[in-house]
């Protein structure tokens, strides 16, 4: 027997764009989450864990760049040891990023010294030459990069804002990964 399944399986794919009138409804109560509204579903804490994470990569990240622009300074390429400063300044704006996140979804952004290192992504490091400045901090961009992409991913359409903000500083991490590459060598 023949069946025309085209037809019904059309009507089935084809689901009207419609906003769901309760979530509507519910956002008018629970006051004091803010920015964060009952559809928001149950993995915040997943999420500011995820964010806290980053921002001990990136705190982590901003002591390395000043470590090593201080203490690379005066040897034979001041311009690569200035682009450290540069970069501790660009971590240091992501690190600001993600606590205000943080504060949006309702969490507490974690900046507690004693337990940065065990919750960064990305190594310290105490390099004393110019070449092993350059390839510590390409490292520890590979692996903020690996990092930003996998929280994208995870994330999805669960928190539109959050993706927004880690691609942008993606991008960043990106550009920081490949000027690196071409300093190595140099
Ligand atoms: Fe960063
Ligand atoms: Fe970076």
């Amino acid at each position: 027997m023949k069946v025309d399944v085209s037809s019904s399986s059309k009507a089935a794919q084809h689901k009207h764009l419609v906003l769901d009138q309760g979530g509507l409804d519910a956002a008018r109560n629970s006051l004091d989450e803010g920015a964060v509204t009952p559809s928001y579903g149950p993995w915040r804490d997943d999420v500011v864990k995820l964010l806290n994470d980053a921002l001990a990569t990136e705190l982590v990240c901003v002591l390395r760049y000043k470590r090593h622009y201080f203490t690379a300074n005066g040897v034979d390429s001041p311009a690569i040891a200035d682009e450290f400063l540069v970069h501790a300044n660009a971590e240091s704006a992501h690190a600001d990023r993600i606590a205000e996140r943080i504060v949006q979804l309702g969490g507490e952004p974690d900046f507690a010294p004693s337990h940065l290192l065990d919750r960064s992504h990305a190594a310290y490091d105490e390099s004393t030459d110019l070449q092993s400045m350059v390839r510590a901090n390409l490292v520890a961009e590979r692996i903020a990069v690996e990092a930003y992409r996998q929280m994208i991913t995870l994330i999805g359409d669960k928190d539109p804002t959050t993706r927004r903000m880690l691609e942008d500083i993606l991008s960043e991490e990106e550009e920081h990964a490949d000027e690196l590459k071409d300093w190595l060598g140099h």
